[in-house]
């Protein structure tokens, strides 16, 4: 990484290594409070407003269900919801989460200890081997179900196409997400006509 060096002194001071001083613009605009909420709780974390999100989840609130694969947008296994809007967190910023609403993994069973529908059809239809994409996976089918409670077979694809699973390979994530919209149907109030 680079490191602001101040060349005067470095230049004064005889033949030692130049010594490194912090520059105010290098620094930036400094620590902000960032406001939040975070799985129902309202949080105000003191960081950077460049401090990742990922990074206040896992660092800063010690919500380590939300995971880093490739630190760049890719994988998906830092896939948290924003507003009810699946989005990578490893990408977003804290000034873009101030006045947020976050969902993590840790937030989607509660109240209680119970599980939500989504991760005991996981559970139960084989939908991980390491469990390193899952957090990922689930939320990003916890929002197309919540926009698409009878998803076609193109939706459910576009909606995975960020999270990618090295593991297991996707035949028990389909089976996880048949088994909870067929759940779903069937605990629907009867339409009336
Ligand atoms: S860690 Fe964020 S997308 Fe891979
Ligand atoms: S279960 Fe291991 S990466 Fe998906």
């Amino acid at each position: 990484m680079c490191q602001a060096v101040d060349t005067e002194a470095a230049n004064e001071g005889g033949s030692g290594p130049p010594a490194a001083k912090p520059n105010a613009e290098w620094l930036g605009p400094g620590m902000t409070d960032i406001q939040m909420m975070v799985n129902g709780e309202a949080h105000t974390v003191r960081v950077s407003p460049t401090r990742r999100l990922v990074d206040i989840l896992r660092d800063d609130l010690r919500l380590t269900g939300t995971k880093i694969g490739c630190d760049i947008g890719r994988c998906g296994a830092c896939t948290v919801l924003m507003d009810g809007r699946p989005v990578n967190a490893c990408l977003v910023m804290a000034y873009q989460v101030s006045h947020r609403d976050v969902l993590t993994i840790e937030g989607l069973g509660g109240p209680g200890p119970g599980l939500h529908p989504l991760q005991e059809a996981f559970l139960e239809a084989g939908g991980f081997q390491c469990g390193y994409c899952t957090p990922g996976m689930i939320l990003a089918v916890k929002a197309l179900l919540d926009e698409h409670p009878q998803p076609t077979e193109e939706q459910v694809r576009e909606a995975l196409a960020g999270n990618l699973c090295r593991c297991t390979g996707y035949a028990g994530v389909w089976r996880a997400i048949r088994m909870t919209v067929a759940k779903m149907e069937r605990s629907a109030p009867p339409e009336h006509t």
